[in-house]
This record gives C-alpha cells, structure tokens and sequence, in this order.
C-alpha cells in the first residue's frame, strides 16, 4: 500500500529549504534560470519560449515537487511513481512499487550542498513518505555534478549504458542508471 505524492504532509522542511508541490505559476518563477545553458546541458526538456516551458510544467504538475530559499524556488524536482516489471498475474502487486527522481537547482545556488539535500530530501519522500519499495534515476555519465550527488545521497550504480543516450550536441553519450532499495535506504540510515 503507497500513498500518493499529493497525500503527504506538506511542507517538508530540510535544513535549508521548504519542499512543497508544483503549482502551476511556478513556471514563471523558474524559468529565468530554468532557460539557462548550465541547466539546460543536462535536462530532457528544452524550451526557448516561456509558453513552452508553461505548457511542458503544466503536464508535470501531479509529479513535481519545488524546493524554497526563503521565498524563492532554487530547486525543482520529479517523484514519478511507477509500475514496477512483473508477470502478467501479478500486475496489481507490482502497481506502483518504484519511482524514478530527478533534481534541477538554480545555477546561482550550485556548489552550496543544496543539491544534495534536495534530492535526499525527494529519496526519503519517495521511500518514508509515499512508500515504495525501489527508487531509480538515471543520468547522462558527463554530468559529474548529478553522478557525485547520487553517490552523497547513498544510491547505488547499477549500469553504465554505452552511448545509450543522443545529447542535443548531436553526441552520443553513455547513461548511467542508479537505483536504491527502501531496505537499503533504512539499512544506510542505522
Ligand atoms: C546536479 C546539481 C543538482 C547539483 O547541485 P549542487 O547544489 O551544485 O550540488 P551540491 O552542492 O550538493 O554538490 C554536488 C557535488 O558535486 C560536485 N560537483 C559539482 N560540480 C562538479 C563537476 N563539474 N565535476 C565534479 N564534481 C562536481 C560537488 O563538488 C559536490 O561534491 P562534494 O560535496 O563531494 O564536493 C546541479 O548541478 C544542477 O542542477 N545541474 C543541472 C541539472 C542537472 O544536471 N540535473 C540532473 C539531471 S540527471
């Protein structure tokens, strides 16, 4: 039994930031850094238009989650719950059971361990708060940045796909596939 993201108890507050649920006019508030290079590097989405980018967030709103400085938002990330693989006859047991993070913080803030206690703070929500018992995240192996928060917050690397991903360089680059067990998340936590 999971409960969904929207059912939690929020905010939740780490040590330095408020996390609380995407609304549909943070997309204004964001896009001033969200459209810059150093993010966009790495980020699936790529929108040189405000009305895109509003478009794309309002799609993701049941699945985003925004991290506050004070009053502004410096980080943005994805909880997507998901089926896990089974066996036909066991769909049902299998609805729901992992969720794959991301994280995308405002350049201004980088190199503050910000990032890391975000994406700490969405490993717990998925694991203590909704429930599920398989968390993944995948990243382009370039992003040294990503790749080194992965490893802070005690996930673990499962596999580097050789030139699995096409980057908007016109590069083909390896992917990297990191996942962590809500028993191994407690077991870390002991
Ligand atoms: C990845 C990202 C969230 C990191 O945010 P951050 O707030 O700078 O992260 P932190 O300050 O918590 O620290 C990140 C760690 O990566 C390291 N790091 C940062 N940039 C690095 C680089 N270019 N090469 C190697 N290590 C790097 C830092 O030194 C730190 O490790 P340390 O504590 O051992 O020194 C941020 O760079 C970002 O939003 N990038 C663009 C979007 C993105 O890549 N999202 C993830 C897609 S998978």
């Amino acid at each position: 039994m999971t409960t969904p993201l929207a059912a939690l108890d929020w905010p939740v507050r780490t040590d330095r930031l408020e996390l609380r649920l995407a609304r549909s006019e943070d997309a204004a508030a964001i896009w001033p850094w969200y459209r810059l290079p150093a993010v966009q590097e790495w980020t699936t989405s790529w929108h040189t238009a405000l009305e895109e980018h509003q478009a794309w967030w309002e799609d993701r709103l049941s699945l985003s989650v925004v991290g506050l400085r004070g009053e502004r938002i410096v980080a943005v990330g994805k909880i997507e719950q998901q089926d896990a693989w089974s066996q036909a006859d066991m769909v049902e047991q299998a609805r729901g059971q992992q969720a794959e993070l991301g994280w995308v913080l405002d350049p201004g803030v980088h190199g503050q361990g910000l990032g890391t206690e975000f994406a700490y703070a969405l490993l717990r929500l998925a694991v203590e708060g909704i429930g599920v018992r398989r968390v993944e995240a995948h990243c382009f192996a370039d992003n040294l940045a990503s790749r080194r928060v992965l490893e802070k917050i005690g996930m673990r690397l499962e596999g580097v796909h050789r030139e699995e991903s096409l980057h908007r360089s016109g590069r083909w680059l390896d992917g990297m596939s990191w996942a962590l067990l809500a028993a191994e998340h407690r077991d870390q936590q002991r």
